[in-house]
């Protein structure tokens, strides 16, 4: 009952005209596959210089991929320079917003408590948050990722009701993996996947566990998606570099 889902994380990547070539290639690529979207849901998540461009071109096209922001505020308004707000991303019609990206984490020293902040903005302004959690090199190399991962996820999630966590989007996506080649094995994936949907069904219940939809990232290609797709707790994946390319994120949606 989970659908499954695959986004493209842009990072910093393709200005707004970029944006709209490359949305609009993602679309005729999908109809000539005849793409389902009901089956196999579509999202993109540009820089926010991109936004209104795409919300533009999705309404006037009437297309079915999803977008969203690449972070939010924790704070609704207010003098807080740089930062772009859950009601602005809401206005722009987004439907996810990523949350907790390793990228953040790292260079913007953003803390679980920062992240479980902006998971609750998200929440509050009616965004799904795709919550990035993963794991380090070090940590793997000790054997501690589903321990580091969960905790990661604890904190995310601290004080949110079962509702509110039924629309959050988990993205496992090991550091160490992220734009390095490196893809985690299918195990590997399934391993801290299946931890995660456990530990909803231990915070909350089978059912919220079982509806949750958890992702995979990390240099996730056309060529080793379906692999990953075939995990029984892998229900999508966020990918970075390869959803740069329409064609080729377009075969990644098409895995099966
Ligand atoms: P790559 O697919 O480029 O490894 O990036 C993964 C990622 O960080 C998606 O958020």
């Amino acid at each position: 009952n989970r659908t499954p889902f695959m986004a493209g994380n842009w990072k910093m990547n393709l200005d707004h005209q970029q944006a709209i070539s490359t949305v609009q290639k993602l679309a005729w690529t999908l109809k000539d596959a005849k793409h389902d979207y009901n089956a196999v849901e579509v999202a993109v998540l540009p820089p926010f210089t991109d936004l209104r461009s795409v919300q533009t071109l999705v309404d006037a096209d009437k297309l079915d991929i999803r977008y969203g922001g690449q972070d939010l505020s924790q704070h609704e308004s207010g003098a807080f320079t740089g930062d772009v707000s859950g009601p602005m991303l809401a206005k722009l019609g987004c439907a996810y917003v990523a949350v907790g990206h390793s990228e953040r984490r790292e260079h913007h020293a953003e803390s679980d408590e920062l992240v479980a902040a902006k998971v609750a903005a998200a929440l509050k302004n009616g965004l799904s948050p795709i919550l990035c959690v993963g794991e380090g090199l070090h940590i793997r190399k000790a054997g501690e990722q589903v321990s580091f991962t969960l905790a990661q996820v604890d904190a995310a999630l601290n004080g949110l009701s079962a509702d509110e966590v039924a629309k959050v989007v988990i993205a496992y996506e090991p550091v160490w993996a992220i734009g390095t080649g490196e893809v985690a094995t299918p195990q590997d994936a399934q391993e801290v996947c299946g931890a995660i949907r456990a530990r909803l069904a231990e915070l909350y219940d089978a059912d919220l566990a079982g509806a949750v939809r958890v992702l995979y990232g990390g240099s996730v290609k056309s060529g080793n998606v379906a692999q990953i797709m075939a995990q029984p707790d892998v229900d999508g994946a966020l990918v970075g570099g390869a959803s740069l390319d329409a064609e080729e994120f377009g075969k990644i949606v098409r895995y099966q």
